[in-house]
């Protein structure tokens, strides 16, 4: 199948409701969406991806009214998040009512729900009538999209279209809170932090514990997303988590490597290829370009690549921790 390049929310409209999958921009990363009340339709978002069937989708919706559609008993909690948040990189997960195909949801009896912040995606949601079902636009295990070119790369003859928009903004995707847990949930960081979320319902989180530990200690998994190998390129990574002055001299020695670090660093690095993953004090730029930085990594055909991380976890985003922790398959030494 030839993927078509799309410019017209009206052609991506009428093959959604073709039940057709098409690749969709948003704010956070670029999504793979079908109608999400067609289960045959979803099927084919699982089957491009490549996604195993127990990890469910982020049902899209426009309009904040949208959401009692999937739900009889809203929280007042999402109500409130909606009105601070939305649109915007937050996901909330409720309790879910018969409507949504259990594909979506992968047999769990809650369902995750987002508004996102990109007017091309929800003129598009409008346009169409319909609910989007959309995880990210990525081989499942790739790092995710954050261009349509991205896409592409992934997923070209592969779906029939992807509607172009502009490069994403936030660069990660949403964060995830589970409103059906109590105490209230952090099931993935994002843009918006635990902190934001917390002082706005005025309740305690708490952060799941598969979003810092490891994957193999975990038994009962909240996201079943959490559980695999994620945001991985080709080469192999390896987080190095020490001061900027030995992780050059670390990676100087070791001229076939990949060095991914921040802007701070490359004037230290002189035998490695490095790639900036933006600079140490602008978290919002670590976001914006960490899955591109990690896709650039394949180009270099080295064995390994490693990436810098402070040794003061402050001056690290969550979510760029959280998303480089997957990409190594936990694999961090300090030095
Ligand atoms: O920013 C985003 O959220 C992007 C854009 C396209 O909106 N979407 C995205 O979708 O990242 P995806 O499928 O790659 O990630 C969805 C995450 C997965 O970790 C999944 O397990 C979790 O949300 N999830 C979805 N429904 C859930 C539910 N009912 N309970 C627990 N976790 C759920
Ligand atoms: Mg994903």
């Amino acid at each position: 199948m030839k993927t078509l390049l799309l410019n017209s929310i009206k052609k991506a409209a009428d093959l959604i409701l073709k039940g057709e999958v098409v690749a969709i921009p948003t704010e956070t990363v670029y999504g793979l969406a079908a109608d999400a009340l067609n289960k045959d339709a979803v099927k084919k978002i699982f089957k491009a991806k490549g996604r195993p069937n127990d990890n469910p989708l982020i049902v899209h919706i426009a309009d904040f009214e949208e959401i009692y559609n999937f739900t009889e008993n809203l929280p007042k909690e999402a109500e409130i998040l909606a009105k601070k948040f939305w649109p915007g990189p937050l996901t909330i997960i409720i309790k879910k009512n018969n409507i949504i195909p259990d594909i979506v949801t992968a047999g769990l009896d809650s369902v995750a729900i987002r508004m996102p912040d990109l007017n091309i995606t929800r003129d598009l949601i409008k346009l169409s009538g319909r609910a989007l079902a959309a995880p990210s636009a990525n081989l499942s295990g790739r790092p995710s999209p954050t261009t349509y070119k991205h896409v592409l790369n992934d997923l070209e003859n592969k779906i029939p279209a992807i509607l172009i928009g502009p490069d994403c903004t936030v660069g990660v995707e949403s964060t995830v809170i589970d409103l059906t847990s109590d105490p209230v949930c952090l099931l993935r960081p994002g843009k918006i932090t635990a902190e934001e979320i917390s002082g706005i319902i005025n309740k305690e989180i708490i952060i799941d514990k598969s979003v810092n530990n490891l994957i193999s200690d975990l038994k009962d998994v909240k996201s079943p997303g959490v559980k695999y190998k994620h945001y991985s390129p080709e080469t192999r990574v390896i987080l190095v988590e020490t001061d900027e002055n030995k992780f050059a001299e670390f990676v100087n020695s070791k001229p076939e490597c990949v060095a991914m670090g921040f802007d701070e660093d490359s004037r230290l690095i002189k035998n490695a290829n490095f790639i900036s993953y933006g600079s140490k004090n602008s978290q919002t730029q670590q976001l914006s370009k960490l899955f591109d930085s990690l896709r650039k990594i394949d180009s270099y055909n080295a064995k390994i690549a490693y990436v810098h991380i402070p040794a003061n976890k402050k001056n690290l985003n969550l979510a760029v921790f959280n998303r480089l922790l997957r990409a190594a398959a936990f694999d961090l030494i300090k030095i």
